[in-house]
């Protein structure tokens, strides 16, 4: 090691996070159903190219190949997701096959000395579920309290960090309002019902595994965002930062960490119904004290209201299906270039930006809380061209996941409280909306073979978990 080096904390967690829909495949095998992904990935325009996750990484009879990849990368933990509708296909009755895939994978990771780290929803709701109101109804929050008991009954022994959700905002807003997710709806009302909801079932599934397990750890993933006014002078552009942090970050931080809808939000889609989804008691339930937040940050976005409506923020579409705005109660704000480097999904390259949101929300949120944060997804899609044996010189994810972790470093001095990085991900996989297009693995995959490859960046991240540093 040398004096610039740039280390972490002892015992900082290094590792990386898949989820099932995007890289198991076997679709129709051992009993497991269609999820909402299933159907919509078969709806034309809804993803690119019709792909689906059918195969996807074929990792379902790949997980002890993988695993030891995993440990050739020194990774310490990672972090998957159990596919609802393989566990329980019908939303509510175990499937036993199912399951014991997870129950597989869960002792090959313990093996191989990596620390398993379990999402229960990653967005693949059981069609079954969907057909009766999907996350708009309200029942589906006590089904979700149902699964997280089935899956600690089976893993719950070996696998001791436990994540309810990833990204409900993903899952409210760009599945309900957007359109652009499954299960493809374009209702306002819906996606408030749907936020609420998954909320609502955040906290049941919580209360449900602390009092089967008080020593489990708990946690929930949001994906945040740093909205800067393009103006900071226009009160305008100020007020559509407030709106997007409002029903992008704080719709779900103040009810998980104040008990409260912040009340500014509230205001803003009260013409949308929220209040009336809201029962006695549940705010009581969606704050259910957590051990630790994960962070799931991509880029920040510059915000205005006085730009052209054309112009789309809810990014690029590639399959040229009309989406409709995520932001229920933003009518008029736009997110504009800023002049940074894209990523190939076409997102701002801004490390800066995690810094901030680190610091903020350890100011506002976890601090008070006394809890730590971990960065459960970080991570970019580029254009990788392989050499002739496959390999990847990926010299600029490389340089993404270096500034993004130089940046998690300069947030601790600033006092966050981060304990590790789980980089996203660890194989190229099915990008939902994108299909197989965007690719964000460390480790290539060839679909064609289903070769794994490790890129650059995994064999530099491989050496950076070693060491607990970044070399200069
Ligand atoms: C966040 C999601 O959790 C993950 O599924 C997705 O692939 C990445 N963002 C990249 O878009």
């Amino acid at each position: 090691m040398t004096n610039t080096d740039i280390t972490f904390p002892e015992g900082f967690l290094w590792g990386a996070a898949t989820a099932a829909y995007q890289i198991e495949g076997a679709a129709h095998e051992d009993g497991r159903k269609d999820s909402i992904w299933d159907v919509f990935s078969r709806e034309p325009g809804a993803v690119a190219d019709a792909h689906n996750g059918d195969i996807a990484c074929d990792h379902y009879h790949r997980s002890a190949d993988d695993v030891a990849l995993m440990k050739q990368l020194n990774l310490q933990a990672y972090r998957f997701s159990t596919s609802w509708a393989r566990c329980m296909p019908d939303g509510m009755t175990p499937n036993v096959e199912g399951i014991r895939f997870y129950s597989r994978l869960v002792d090959q990771l313990v093996a191989a000395g990596i620390k398993p780290w379990l999402t229960l929803y990653h967005w693949d709701l059981p069609q079954a579920l969907e057909d009766q109101g999907g996350w708009a109804n309200r029942d589906t929050a006590y089904r979700f309290a149902e699964y997280a008991a089935v899956m600690h009954e089976a893993l719950g022994d070996r696998v001791r960090i436990w994540t309810t959700l990833n990204e409900p905002w993903c899952s409210a807003f760009l599945g309900y309002a957007a359109g652009i997710h499954a299960p493809g709806r374009q209702d306002p009302r819906a996606a408030l019902a749907a936020a609420h909801h998954l909320l609502l079932g955040h906290g049941l599934a919580a209360q449900e595994l602390r009092r089967r397990d008080p020593g489990v750890q708990l946690g929930l993933t949001l994906n945040l965002t740093v909205p800067d006014p393009v103006d900071p002078g226009s009160d305008a552009d100020v007020d559509a930062a407030r709106r997007i942090d409002g029903q992008f970050n704080r719709i779900f931080l103040d009810p998980v960490f104040r008990g409260q809808y912040p009340q500014d939000v509230l205001d803003d889609v009260r013409h949308l119904g929220l209040e009336e989804f809201i029962e006695d008691g549940d705010l009581a339930v969606i704050s259910e004290p957590l051990d630790l937040l994960g962070v799931n940050y991509y880029h920040g976005e510059a915000v205005t209201t006085s730009v052209d409506p054309a112009v789309d923020d809810a990014g690029p579409t590639p399959q040229g299906r009309p989406v409709a705005s995520p932001y229920v109660a933003a009518d008029g704000v736009r997110s504009v270039p800023r002049g940074l480097p894209v990523t190939g999904m076409g997102w701002e390259v801004q490390p800066d930006g995690l810094r901030r949101l680190l610091v903020r929300i350890h100011e506002e949120y976890t601090g008070p809380a006394g809890m730590p944060v971990y960065i459960t997804e970080n991570g970019a899609a580029y254009d990788d061209v392989p050499d002739r044996s496959g390999f990847v010189d990926d010299q600029d994810r490389l340089a993404y996941f270096d500034s993004h972790l130089r940046a998690v470093r300069a947030a601790i001095d600033d006092g966050a409280d981060v304990r590790g990085y789980l980089a996203w991900s660890f194989l190229d996989n099915f990008e939902w909306a994108w299909g197989y297009h965007q690719r964000f693995g460390l480790v290539r995959v060839d679909y064609d073979t289903q070769q794994r490859i490790p890129k650059a960046s995994a064999l530099w991240y491989a050496r950076a978990a070693a060491a607990n540093a970044l070399r200069t």
